[in-house]
């Protein structure tokens, strides 16, 4: 892997377009970070921000399973090295204690029919002061350092969040659903009343009842079963 390093940059994922894979592109701070649905990131010092570029050796059909898989990669180390209950709001947010820690925005580059690339966003909340985010995420948010009570060594976990992402994107080239059995288990949106705002279309209310094979979940309503590739995920 090449590594590009920035001290303050607009986003690691416009920058990732530009470079050929694989490649990781890292910042202290992003001035314009996006998030998903053409939101914005708070992406200032304290945090964890990169892009891992990569051809995903995966088919056309497993692309949308690919922000699943790296939620899962992050929510793992979270439990695993620094003992925190992370969980998983499908799609792809990593949350502790109801709180989003983590956030996922992956990219394709190239005609969609035949992607060159796939260009990874990751942001992760680590030793930032929740009391800097703007007002309207106080509530929303946690920071590592918060939840941990002391700050935690960056470097480290972003390695570790870098290799157990490599681990499960060849788990997934192997075998999908072992993956993403894996995801289930760390989901807190399965079982719940749930609301989905979808982006171009209307508001599903109905019970999350699994995710099938692409990632998408499959929610029962009061008209049956419906299928969601992406949206926004309100518990009730
Ligand atoms: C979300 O809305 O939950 C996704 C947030 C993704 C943020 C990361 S920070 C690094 C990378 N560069 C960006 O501009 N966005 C992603």
């Amino acid at each position: 892997f090449d590594m590009t390093h920035f001290s303050t940059i607009d986003s690691t994922n416009r920058y990732g377009h530009s470079v050929t894979s694989p490649h990781i592109v890292l910042a202290e701070q992003q001035t314009s970070g996006k998030g998903r649905l053409g939101r914005s990131w708070a992406s200032f010092h304290g945090g964890i921000y990169f892009s891992l570029v990569i051809n995903p050796n995966c088919s056309m059909d497993e692309i949308p399973t690919l922000p699943l898989v790296i939620a899962t990669a992050i929510a793992r180390v979270f439990r695993n090295h620094l003992n925190i209950h992370a969980q998983i709001k499908w799609p792809n947010d990593v949350l502790v204690n109801d709180k989003k820690v983590s956030g996922i925005l992956v990219e394709l580059s190239g005609e969609t029919d035949a992607p060159q690339k796939a260009i990874i966003g990751v942001g992760i909340n680590a030793n930032q002061t929740v009391e800097n985010f703007p007002s309207e995420l106080q509530d929303k948010v946690a920071t590592l350092k918060k939840i941990k009570g002391k700050p935690i060594d960056r470097k480290v976990l972003l390695c570790k969040v870098l290799d157990e992402i490599t681990i499960l994107l060849n788990m997934l080239n192997e075998n999908i659903s072992d993956v993403l059995n894996i995801w289930k288990e760390f989901s807190c949106t399965l079982g719940k009343e749930i609301t989905v705002k979808q982006v171009s279309s209307r508001n599903l209310a109905g019970y999350a009842i699994d995710i099938d094979e692409r990632g998408a979940l499959i929610i029962e309503t009061k008209h049956g079963k419906e299928k969601i590739l992406s949206g926004d995920t309100f518990h009730n």
